[in-house]
């Protein structure tokens, strides 16, 4: 449900307030000082944060820019005792969302945190971005992602297995680490193991995953253990599955059926608790009719199938993705690009994305280290593409530039808006939200 920090220097308080979250099916951390607390948010994941003032060895709202400086997106509340009106008003202005005065009833303090975590839980809903790994977030807002979303929300609540699907690079090991990541619930300690099937062997794909048994062959000259063993209790991601070789592929689905496996030359039985997660970019249907993929695995891996669209079918996706990588390149390259040029949105939006969300990232990955300006021209892209005569110079904010574009379109296409929107790759209703 999610988690919280009670920052209090009273024992007691902090003890009743975390019987209180603990019931509402929260998680709960509690710190008696400014540098524990500051201590538990840089180790652990937390929503929000009830924070005394007076603490004994800092002021609590000095603490605000600090913590906000080490995770933005924690909500804090301030616990304040009544004649620190003055300091309310000062941690409102530092970042904090609400205030209890203390002392208070406890089930003022439960309505204030339901309705605080109301609206974290509908904001991490809504929110286009999953927090997922540190490496990044994913970023989706169009009609076209609204499926795979629902999909991983789903398949976040239950332990059956998921195959994931989509062609090269449109983010199926970010699905994968999205559904391990909302899955965790209070365990956060949970692996998120990967495995690439395509990348080894036969025989090291089998001792790899399975591990063997000492003495199982002439240098086991020890027990080791495999991957499907260190996932135990967490996520197994079988990346490129359909290149599994078909010799092992009983041995997975007895793993998927029963939860047990043994060792190569082992000579017990080893049961474990993990989700698999598989994924795929080939066909694996005619894998199957191929005679190199099991029919009975394939259907133990599908139960919950996730298809991902290629990017040119999101357009809506790719100028929001086009800015998250700008800014976080530009950012990881102290470089002060302003933006995209007219043109160069236009290139992107009409580019056909064989290499889908990463051939997006690495080209401006690219153009933001080769960029000697303030705007990025795409120009690898424009001469693939001409359809709008843009000055290079005449920079439009990105509203007016799409406006401009659907217009564009929209003359092309005779103001026919079915053909239009099909054309932009988006769904009239949202071309008749737009215009
Ligand atoms: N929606 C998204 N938001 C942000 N980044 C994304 C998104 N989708 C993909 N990416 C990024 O694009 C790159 C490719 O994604 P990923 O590795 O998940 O693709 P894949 O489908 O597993 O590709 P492949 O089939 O080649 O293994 C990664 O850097 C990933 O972080
Ligand atoms: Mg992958």
């Amino acid at each position: 449900m999610g988690s919280i920090l009670i920052v209090d220097d009273m024992e007691d308080m902090c003890y009743s307030l975390s019987n209180i979250v603990k019931k509402e099916g929260c998680s709960v951390f509690t710190a008696a000082s400014g540098a524990e607390c500051l201590e538990i948010i840089r180790s652990n994941i937390i929503d929000l944060i009830f924070l005394d003032i007076g603490l004994p060895d800092s002021d609590g709202i000095k603490l605000i820019p600090i913590i906000k400086n080490i995770t933005p997106d924690i909500d804090i509340v301030m616990i304040t005792g009544v004649n620190e009106a003055k300091s309310v008003v000062e941690a409102l202005k530092e970042g904090a969302i609400d205030y209890i005065v203390k002392p208070f009833e406890l089930i003022e303090f439960k309505s204030i945190l339901s309705r605080v975590m109301q609206s974290i839980l509908m904001r991490k809903k809504v929110h286009l971005c999953w927090q997922h790994t540190d490496t990044g977030k994913m970023i989706c807002s169009s009609e076209a992602m609204k499926p795979v979303q629902k999909a991983i929300h789903m398949a976040a609540e239950v332990s059956a297995s998921v195959l994931v699907t989509g062609e090269t690079g449109t983010g199926k090991e970010l699905v994968a680490q999205a559904i391990h990541e909302q899955g965790l619930g209070n365990n956060k300690r949970a692996v998120f193991v990967k495995v690439d099937c395509g990348a080894l062997s036969e025989n090291l794909v089998e001792s790899e995953l399975f591990g063997y048994a000492k003495g199982s062959f002439t240098d086991a000259s020890h027990d080791k253990k495999g991957l499907v063993e260190m996932a135990n209790g967490g996520t197994l991601f079988l990346d490129e599955i359909g290149n599994l070789p078909i010799s092992l592929q009983p041995k997975l689905l007895r793993l998927i059926e029963d939860s047990t496996f043994r060792k190569i030359g082992g000579l017990k039985d080893i049961k474990v608790q993990i989700r698999i997660i598989a994924a795929t970019n080939c066909d694996i249907e005619k894998e199957i009719r191929n005679g190199r993929f099991r029919e009975d695995l394939y259907y133990r891996l599908n139960v919950l199938p996730i298809v991902l669209p290629p990017l040119r079918d999101r357009k809506d996706d790719i100028l929001l993705l086009a800015n998250y990588f700008l800014h976080r390149f530009k950012k990881e390259m102290r470089k002060s690009i302003k933006g995209f040029t007219p043109g160069a949105c236009c290139a992107m939006l009409a580019h056909k994305w064989q290499g889908n969300v990463r051939e997006l990232r690495n080209l401006i990955e690219r153009e933001v280290i080769f960029c000697k300006g303030e705007w990025l021209t795409m120009h690898c892209l424009q001469s693939d593409h001409k359809t709008i005569e843009s000055d290079a110079n005449a920079i439009l904010p990105l509203k007016e530039m799409e406006k401009k574009y659907i217009q564009e379109i929209l003359n092309k296409s005779s103001n026919n808006k079915s053909k239009a929107a099909r054309l932009l790759g988006i769904s009239r209703t949202t071309l008749r939200e737009k215009l």
